[in-house]
């Protein structure tokens, strides 16, 4: 009806985008064609029926298998154009995009490449359909701190096409503390700084996160609900949480979208957002997760208005940019 339209069209920024968790089954095939790579699936419909997840980790094992099909800048930047046309059809005005570098370093694929094909889809975007964007590094928390390290030297000649780092895998038993050092450096450079904290762990990483890493969002933060301190400290300091409700409902974080803490945080006043994490593997782009609110969640149009209006606001985009994006 006319409410999807709506929810559709709202101008929205995406501050949620893992850019390796936009590679549909179709691409993947495809690149793993062009490039040689033999993909552990028979087919696009084996693929597809592996998207079933019992926790994080198990969804990571599959993103991290299936993205070695990306190899050069030019599937890179075909993997984020197609991304940006779909967006752009979910009411997406900006995007500010994670990309996992220490995934692709390991198979020998160069810094360069990966931001340059990248950051061609992005110029591309906004030069034929007006959505601004930036590249958020994200370290990976379960390997070494010195990998992350090797990583932001890596990206250091790129560093002007990078608007922030971030800090994303698998959450349990990897707090954010340790990274305070490579998160020092690169804020340093100018970096912007986001982490995920409190997606399957508990609030206690979101208050590390805080405490230790300079961030000015925090992704996921839904466990934030179980302590009203930090609950206090977020509103007070206006610190947005990037929330991502058809992924926690398949990483099984939630058992549902009737059972999301999402109305409940956006009740105590928290900067909540909206947004898709990893879309070809958690069954919906952004525009989805606010249609599937609406129709699980009882979300109503107003609260809607509201989450896109916030994740303008929660953006890294200058003041001026912001007003025209309303
Ligand atoms: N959580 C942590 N790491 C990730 C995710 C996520 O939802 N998606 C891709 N890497
Ligand atoms: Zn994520």
């Amino acid at each position: 009806g006319e409410s999807v339209i709506e929810l559709f069209q709202l101008p929205k920024a995406e501050l949620h985008l893992h850019i390796e968790g936009t590679l549909e089954p179709g691409l993947a095939f495809e690149l793993a064609h062009r490039n040689r790579v033999t993909l552990p699936f028979g087919s696009v419909e084996d693929l597809a029926s592996r998207y079933r997840f019992e926790n994080l980790r198990g969804f990571l094992d599959l993103y991290y298998t299936t993205m070695a099909v990306l190899r050069t800048e030019d599937d890179f930047a075909d993997l984020a154009r197609a991304y940006l046309g779909r967006a752009k059809a979910q009411g997406v005005r900006h995007a500010e995009v994670f990309f996992d570098l220490q995934a692709h370093l390991r198979r020998g694929v160069p810094a360069e490449a990966v931001v340059d094909g990248l950051s061609a889809a992005l110029a591309e975007a906004e030069h034929d359909a007006g959505i601004t964007g930036g590249l958020i590094l994200c370290f990976l928390r379960d390997l070494p701190v010195a990998d992350a390290d090797a990583a932001l030297t890596a990206a250091m000649p790129r560093v002007d096409r990078l608007l922030g780092v971030g800090l994303d895998s698998a959450e349990l038993g990897h707090p954010p503390g340790p990274f305070a050092p490579v998160f020092r450096r690169a804020r340093e450079a100018g970096l912007r700084a986001v982490a995920h904290a409190g997606e399957e762990a508990p609030a206690a990483y979101i208050q590390e996160a805080l405490d230790t890493l300079g961030v000015e969002r925090v992704d996921h933060g839904i466990r934030a609900v179980d302590d009203p301190r930090l609950i206090e400290r977020l509103v007070t300091g206006r610190v947005p949480l990037t929330v991502c409700p058809l992924s926690n409902v398949r990483l099984k974080t939630v058992g549902s979208l009737r059972e999301h803490p999402l109305p409940e945080l956006m009740d105590l006043g928290v900067v909540v957002t909206v947004n898709s994490d990893d879309p070809a593997y958690f069954g919906g782009y952004v525009a989805d997760n606010f249609l599937a609110l609406s129709r699980e969640a009882g979300l109503t149009l107003r609260a809607a208005e509201r989450l896109a209006r916030n994740s303008i606001a929660a953006s890294f985009v200058t003041p001026g940019r912001a007003a025209s994006l309303i």
